[in-house]
């Protein structure tokens, strides 16, 4: 079948009289004295295109009676031509010959009538929603930057790798993990008898990965330059505006990389999405900017601009302590930043995003190089405005017994790491990598406030509809 120009193909093209289908949903439909004007949009941009059925037709009687059941929502197709448009703001109309109703969507029913809703609302509505203007924009740029994301690490010479879903390691050794089991629960707890694990369906516990990253470093250690885009799930119990159960992660893994490499490669990471946003999203942007985030473009271009504050974690807690601010949990050295705090540093000292690096060890994960000081690990978080943690990374403690001391002190089961270990027992390398927060990246993108409206389908604590 060959495809029929979209909307947005059709709104590029030179009005000159020419035939043309269009396919799609109507926004809204206005009828004057003359002509029934129909806004349709398919989705492939957010501009509608105008369809105008004039008086002569309109009197039809088969026209008519289509034009009674033509309302917000229901699917059509019409036929026509591709006319310059004498209206403001559309370069093109559709002077309709014929319209068909496709799908009726009855306005006594239709639950997406012509006024804002709340996000709220259409958070109720997840299967519907992206017939809206921001949802549809939403998904317009989270489709753009999962693309960028590509291009940017095969054009730099990385290999995508795809790392498991189900696992039995804990690749943060922080907990917080879905257990994944074929053992039936309530005829266990019917037995009360205990629970063999090497009757379930791996033979041992196993939990959907919280990160790639374990798994990304061995492919690392082979092909230099690596990253996993995918799935990951925390079972954090944290009801927040960014945080949710089931998340996206972009993960690179560079063999011979320290921190500042590290840095690097984040930095123009993120500088070369947002310029892309803004390029190849330009019409979304514009519409998040008047209609989500007032200043949003302005913001963005800076970010794509200036380069990042750099910061080292123990000056960030000397900015938060003589700041004065009235802050809910008091910072002092060796407490982890609280959101509350990444966003004092981003909003208030720094003005834009800014990476912080060098954090006390016993915030961090196992896997991170221990800094000569004793205290410190190469850690790098970068944090933006209205949000904090967008990115964590770190350079990898790549030293065998560094490593496992520390696997020891924190009381891990080192047996579970054993092929972790061995990477550092054979052709060890330095190396460093990061995590990008996918969601995050498309809240700071977008300028939408929570991150359940930036997924299409959001999972949370008590929330798995849809
Ligand atoms: O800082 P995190 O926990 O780092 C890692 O998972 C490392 N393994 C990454 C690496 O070095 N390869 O998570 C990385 C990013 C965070 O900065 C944040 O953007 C996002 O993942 N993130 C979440 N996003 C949504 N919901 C959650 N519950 C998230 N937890 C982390
Ligand atoms: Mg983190």
């Amino acid at each position: 079948m060959a495809l029929l120009p979209t909307v947005k193909q059709l709104l590029a093209m030179e009005p000159e009289g020419q035939d043309v289908t269009v396919r799609g949903w109507v926004r809204t439909k206005r009828e004057t004295k003359q002509s029934v004007f129909i806004e349709i949009n398919d989705g492939s941009c957010l501009s509608n295109i105008q369809a105008v059925v004039d008086a002569l037709l309109v009197k039809e009687e088969a026209v008519k009676n289509t034009l009674l059941r033509v309302s917000t929502g229901a699917s059509v197709e019409v036929h026509g031509a591709l006319v310059p448009s004498p209206a403001k703001g559309q370069k093109a109309e559709v002077s309709v010959r014929t319209i068909e109703l496709i799908g009726e969507a009855p306005a006594d029913r239709y639950p997406l009538q012509k006024k804002a809703h709340s996000l709220e609302f259409l958070r109720e509505l997840a299967h519907l929603r992206v017939r809206t203007n921001t949802f549809g924009a939403v998904a317009r740029v989270r489709n753009a930057m999962a693309f960028a994301i590509h291009r940017f690490f095969q054009e730099r010479g990385f290999y995508y790798v795809h790392t498991p879903i189900i696992t039995t390691s804990d690749a943060e050794g922080a907990g917080a993990m879905f257990q994944v089991t074929t053992l039936d629960l309530e005829a266990l707890a019917k037995s009360g008898g205990p629970v063999e694990y090497d009757k379930d369906f791996f033979g041992k516990k196993a939990y959907l990965t919280v990160s790639g990253q374990l798994n990304v470093e061995t492919y690392c250690q082979a092909l230099s330059r690596v990253y996993t885009f995918g799935p990951t799930f925390r079972a954090e119990n944290s009801n927040t505006t960014r945080h949710l159960a089931e998340f996206w992660m972009i993960e690179p893994e560079v063999a011979f990389a320290g921190l500042a490499d590290n840095i690097a490669l984040a930095t123009e990471f993120i500088q070369f999405l947002v310029s892309t946003a803004l390029t190849d999203c330009a019409e979304d942007i514009a519409f998040f900017d008047q209609r989500i985030q007032p200043g949003l473009r302005e913001s963005l271009e800076k970010v794509a601009q200036t380069p990042f504050t750099h910061m080292t974690y123990t000056d960030a807690i000397r900015e938060l302590e003589t700041s004065h601010a009235e802050f809910e949990f008091k910072p002092y050295w060796g407490c982890d930043l609280q959101s509350e705090h990444e966003k004092f540093i981003t909003e208030k000292v720094v003005r834009g995003p800014v990476v912080v690096t060098d954090y006390p060890k016993e915030i961090k994960a196992f896997y991170m190089k221990q800094n000569s000081d004793g205290k410190t690990v190469a850690a790098m978080d970068v944090l933006v405005p209205r949000f904090g943690e967008i990115i964590g990374g770190s350079e990898r403690e790549w030293r065998l017994e560094l490593l496992e001391k520390r696997i020891e002190e924190l009381g891990l089961a080192k047996e579970a790491y054993g092929w972790y270990l061995d990477l550092r027992r054979f052709g060890s390398t330095p190396h460093s990598g990061f995590g990008l927060g996918f969601e995050r990246l498309l809240m700071f993108v977008t300028g939408m406030s929570n991150i359940r409206d930036v997924i299409p389908y959001p999972r949370a604590a008590r929330q798995a509809e849809f």
